[in-house]
């Protein structure tokens, strides 16, 4: 249980809403073991229809929380790593999941929206996959499903030099479905999981299932994981972490690789 995500249930949708906005919702361990359980209890419960993500805040998250990384990287990290149970919870997940997002969506902020069915943005989201500048390596099968999306330079581009995305040419290049006003972002996203909330819900499953290999993006996941597992506890990630709370920049050059 954490109070920096909020579940609720209205009718047909089940809304989760990251809520940890004095640290840019970055995601601990407890808010992944919430966004787990709330995907499963949406799995499991035939009343719910539709599931939207969103967030409190002008920041959708800052990504994994830095401090558990360097926990883990220290070799303190926690016995369970709720992680994984909320990226499988996302490869198997065949009910709609709909996503709105403003402001900062770093890491895998960005990489669960591949896992999003339609994608709600303002002009002032900033998508951004830095992992690469920490040291660490895409996740969440991105790996696989972001160049299927954009092609390979730009997600080249996004995973080693960080480049942003922005709201207007997230749209364009297809990590986005609709480009909103921030005033009118969730009423907006609301308004599309209410639709999808009306479909068959035995033909919109039977479709998602049919458009997205669960199979082979949750082997992509377990393949990232190892490597991710290894680089957390590589001496560049641990002077990437180090610079994040020395706040200053980190200097890959005097670390081994
Ligand atoms: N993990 C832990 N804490 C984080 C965080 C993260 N991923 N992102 C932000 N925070 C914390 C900051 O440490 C700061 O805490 P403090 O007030 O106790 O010092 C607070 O949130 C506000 O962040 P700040 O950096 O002051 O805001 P900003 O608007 O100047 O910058 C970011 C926002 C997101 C650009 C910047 O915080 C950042 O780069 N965060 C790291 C993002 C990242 O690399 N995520 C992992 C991807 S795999």
């Amino acid at each position: 249980m954490t109070e920096h995500v909020t579940t609720a249930v209205d009718g047909p949708i089940l809304t989760l809403t990251l809520n940890r906005p004095d640290k840019k919702n970055a995601l601990t361990n407890a808010m992944y073991g919430a966004l787990a359980d709330g995907l499963q209890h949406a799995h499991d419960d035939k009343a719910i229809r539709c599931v939207l993500l969103r967030s409190s805040s002008d920041c959708f998250t800052a990504g994994n929380d830095l401090g558990d990384f360097a926990a883990i990287s220290a070799g303190a990290g926690p016995a369970e790593r709720h992680v994984n149970r909320f990226l499988h919870g996302l490869a198997a997940a065949d009910k709609p999941i709909v996503a709105a997002v403003h402001g900062l969506a770093v890491g895998v902020g960005t990489t669960m929206l591949l896992h999003c069915d339609v994608v709600c943005v303002t002009e002032q989201a900033r998508l951004t996959t830095p992992f690469v500048n920490l040291a660490l390596v895409p996740e969440a099968a991105s790996s696989l499903l972001m160049q299927a999306r954009i092609g390979y330079a730009r997600a080249y581009s996004l995973f080693a030099l960080g480049e942003p995305v922005d709201g207007k040419t997230a749209v364009e290049w297809g990590l986005a479905r609709h480009l909103v006003a921030p005033e009118a972002l969730h009423a907006k996203a609301l308004a599309v999981a209410h639709t999808l909330a009306e479909k068959p819900i035995g033909a919109l499953r039977a479709t998602k299932r049919l458009m997205r290999d669960a199979a082979l993006i949750a082997q992509t996941m377990d393949r990232e994981s190892a490597v991710f597992a290894e680089r957390l506890k590589s001496p560049e990630a641990a002077e990437a972490f180090r610079a994040f709370a020395e706040k200053r920049a980190p200097d890959f050059k005097r670390v081994a690789s």
